[in-house]
């Protein structure tokens, strides 16, 4: 056995004793095979060190915890890819770029832990963000293109479901949009930085309370629902751009009116309320949740239209969702009757249901096909 900090796990090492946060949680079982997913968890808990297994003991993994191979020997990808016949997901986290992603993006969860700690201290500021954003900004340009950062971002989800990622998935996400919305390069780092401090409030609400997997108590919900009031109260006296300030307060105002704490209607809301708050409904849909798996951006997309979108303003949800689902035209994605096909044209009145291929060359369009619906791209 070998004590080893953080920095120095690797996928495929195997912990020897059960991990534990300082406050006594459990957080690893003693056996099990470190993934990318696993070491971005112990980060997460800000665990520093980890007892490993020397190889030699390290045969009695738990099977459950043996996920397929990870690449980390580029070499090995080609071949292991045909033999696995690997889902879409796993093509996206065995590509070593994934990794690299994965350390970039943990670096930043922490840089933005350290930011909110600090500014809960120091109401006033001043408040350093240039290395928040450099950081943001690599980030942003390691993805090849908007659908390769969307990919990125729902399978890091699996990984870290706190107030830190989820700031940072939501300014990704908001920053993306505006970028499609052509907003000047002024207004998209403005929008970065109000994803990144929209829900810095939930840092007031207890952790049990935030994490509970049960149905909220009355008083829990409205306590929930009072988080854009203290993220503004965070926000209020810093000396940053005002509309990052009404977004945090605004995020969770809907176009008509069915929105909290103060019921606003679409010309009472910022517009960076507007597309914070898209980027805020959409990350937490594409989130696993304890009660559902995450979902697919065509099942969002769906939830959108059916519902949503009096909800939300038409300038920016129409983009975004037209965006979305052209991003995955020529996917191959699985239907809820476990058909697979290929996307072969998108629907502009009806971005959930396009035009698909299956197996066996018969071309479908999904809007003669009510009862049929996209779970997953594959
Ligand atoms: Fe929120």
């Amino acid at each position: 056995m070998k004590n080893l900090s953080f920095n120095e796990l690797q996928p495929g090492m195997v912990t020897a004793e059960i991990i534990y946060t300082k406050r006594g949680q459990k957080v690893m079982e003693a056996n099990t095979a470190l993934t990318p997913e696993l070491i971005s968890r112990l980060s997460h808990y800000k665990i520093e060190t980890v007892n490993i297994k020397d190889s030699a003991n390290a045969d009695d993994v738990k099977k459950s915890s043996r996920l397929p191979s990870v690449a980390i020997d580029k070499a090995a990808i080609p071949e292991l890819s045909r033999a696995a016949n690997p889902s879409y997901a796993q093509r996206i986290k065995s590509n070593p770029a994934f990794m690299e992603y994965q350390i970039a993006y943990n670096k930043i969860i922490n840089q933005i832990r350290e930011l909110f700690d600090f500014i809960t201290e120091n109401s006033k500021g001043p408040v350093d963000v240039r290395q928040l954003l450099d950081s943001c900004y690599n980030l942003i340009s390691s993805c090849k293109t908007s659908v390769d950062m969307f990919d990125k971002l729902h399978n890091m989800r699996l990984n870290d479901d706190s107030i830190y990622s989820h700031c940072l998935n939501v300014a990704l996400i908001a920053h993306t949009m505006g970028k499609w919305l052509h907003f000047s390069n002024d207004d998209l780092e403005t929008l970065l930085l109000s994803g990144l401090f929209h829900d810095i409030g939930k840092t007031s609400i207890p952790e049990e309370i935030l994490n509970k997997s049960s149905k909220y108590t009355e008083e829990e919900f409205q306590l929930i629902q009072q988080h854009p009031l203290f993220s503004y109260k965070i926000l209020k006296s810093l000396p940053i751009n005002d509309k990052i300030k009404k977004a945090s307060l605004q995020h969770h105002e809907r176009c008509d009116g069915s929105g909290y704490p103060q019921g606003l209607t679409t010309d009472e809301i910022d517009d960076f309320a507007h597309v914070i708050a898209i980027a805020d409904v959409y990350d937490a849909m594409t989130a696993a949740r304890s009660y559902r798996s995450p979902l697919c951006p065509f099942q969002v997309i769906n939830i959108f239209e059916k519902d949503g979108l009096q909800q939300y303003h038409p300038k920016f949800i129409l983009t975004f969702l037209k965006r979305i689902a052209n991003s995955y035209q020529n996917n191959r994605v699985l239907l809820n009757n476990g058909w697979c096909a290929n996307i072969v044209m998108i629907n502009s009145n009806h971005l959930a249901r396009p035009m698909i291929q299956l197996d066996n060359g018969a071309v479908l369009d999904m809007l003669t096909k009510p009862e049929l619906e996209i779970i997953k791209i594959i």
